[in-house]
């Protein structure tokens, strides 16, 4: 913090300050402290998540990190060709795909993207896959073919393509979903329409985003989503899965699954013994659509990175660090989009944060105050990145693999926040100093979470 920097460097010569900016830099300095994880919190938190991992393995209920089956194996990709459907269901809005593979490659693929309206994300069932029915139905027309489904939510997978939605997440609270399946849901509305695509894979992102590059690069072995929420998975033995061997005692436990973790709830039970939530953590989840669920996702993910910034804004301009911001009190009136526009302003006096404060919230500010702002952008997005890379280097740790491991990577957060990509593999670097580790590359597999699914249709199909 520039403004800490200075005041203390003017102490150090003896200058008289007044208590109103010392109280102010005092101010700053607990939030740049609140939100700084030291290499030694971030190894605790390292040790808390491998034991959650472990215990998951075990038993899907006696722990945060779920550790779902998600029945999708490791197996050879170059024999997989034909054309394949993908439907990708997560957020704010839901992508269809027509995937056209040819001995494992992709020839081509046709995206179509479409916003799902409010009334759909807190409506009824009939609702929301009525209408992404009718959206795939423009996509196929009459063809028939075999469809990949990834929901973006924590389901309870009973096979590759069916299971049952455990919870909403991410402001998502249409009725008559939670404890069904979503594929019978989608299949039923399809029938109604006469869409003839047959869902045979339901998957998570995660393991969607895994299996897109993995068809590319065989050392894939961990998916992770860093978008509107996050989560990861990796493939696992399954002979280090009990809770799925104890079901299925005659598959080959050298055989490698796909666990999607459900990372966003780690350490959700209170007292919460190492996330450090703070004060502004705290807010986010009291006002969310779901308290008390997704802790982790909470202090890293788009949907929730914005309103932090915007919830600090909100203190310091209460404690007349930042002008008055009328607005400012408004939920979501600050998002992960703004954060990056702030991040990317580079201009000397950053007139562009200036006119961005001046047309949202009406208000001038000065220089100090908008490198402030910038400041707090810039402490928000690092810690989300120390927190994503504590979680990934762990799983590293965890799978340790003697060779080059590529990790794959989907979501706005990754994508687009200025900086945020290298502070995640400078994090992960850091992890691993003095430890012996394989060279870790992480990469982005755009739109990989929902291409996964058409691909995972298309390995099941192959199997069949
Ligand atoms: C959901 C996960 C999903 C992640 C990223 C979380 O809120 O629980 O299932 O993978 O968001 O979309």
């Amino acid at each position: 913090m520039q403004r800490l920097r200075g005041i203390l460097s003017h102490m150090g010569h003896g200058a008289v300050l007044d208590l109103k900016t010392c109280q102010q830099a005092r101010e700053l300095q607990d939030i740049y402290t609140m939100f700084t994880i030291s290499t030694s919190k971030l190894r605790q938190i390292q040790i808390y998540f491998l034991q959650e991992m472990l215990a998951g393995l075990r038993d899907t209920d006696g722990s945060s990190i779920q550790q779902l089956c998600s029945f999708v194996k490791k197996e050879k990709t170059d024999n997989i060709s034909g054309t394949y459907f993908a439907l990708d269901l997560g957020g704010t809005s839901f992508r269809v795909w027509k995937l056209i593979i040819d001995k494992g490659k992709i020839l081509e693929k046709f995206e179509t993207r479409v916003d799902i309206p409010e009334e759909h994300m807190t409506g009824t069932a009939d609702g929301l896959f009525g209408f992404i029915a009718a959206k795939c139905k423009e996509v196929a027309s009459s063809t028939e073919g075999d469809l990949g489904f990834t929901f973006s939510f924590p389901i309870q997978q009973h096979s590759v393509n069916h299971g049952t939605l455990i919870k909403w997440v991410k402001g998502f609270t249409t009725s008559g979903v939670e404890g069904k399946d979503p594929a019978i849901l989608l299949k039923e509305a399809f029938n109604k329409q006469g869409v003839k695509l047959d869902v045979v894979a339901l998957c998570n992102d995660t393991v969607g985003t895994l299996v897109a590059e993995y068809f590319n690069d065989n050392a894939a072995s961990i998916g992770v989503i860093l978008g509107t929420g996050s989560n990861a998975c990796y493939w696992e033995k399954l002979s280090n899965i009990p809770k799925y061997m104890a079901k299925h005692p005659e598959e080959d436990p050298k055989q490698a699954m796909c666990i999607n973790m459900e990372w966003a709830d780690f350490d959700r039970d209170t007292p919460h013994r190492c996330l450090p939530l703070t004060q502004f953590d705290k807010m986010v989840d009291f006002y969310s659509a779901h308290p008390g669920n997704h802790l982790f996702e909470k202090m890293m993910s788009g949907k929730y990175i914005g309103e932090i910034s915007r919830l600090i804004f909100d203190y310091l301009s209460s404690k007349r660090i930042l002008p008055e911001l009328p607005g400012i009190r408004k939920s979501e009136n600050f998002e992960s989009k703004d954060l990056s526009y702030f991040l990317s302003d580079n201009t000397d006096k950053l007139e562009n944060i200036e006119n961005f404060i001046l047309e949202r919230f009406r208000s001038h500010t000065s220089l100090f105050q908008r490198q402030t702002m910038k400041e707090i952008c810039d402490l928000v997005s690092t810690r989300a990145a120390r927190l994503a890379a504590a979680g990934i280097a762990t799983i590293v740790s965890k799978i340790s693999p003697e060779e080059d491991t590529t990790v794959s990577v989907d979501g706005s957060v990754y994508e687009y926040v200025p900086g945020f990509r290298k502070k995640l593999n400078d994090s992960i670097a850091e992890l691993f100093v003095g430890m012996p580790s394989p060279n870790i590359k992480v990469v982005l597999t755009k739109g990989g979470s929902g291409v996964g699914a058409g691909l995972i249709a298309a390995l099941v199909t192959a199997k069949n």
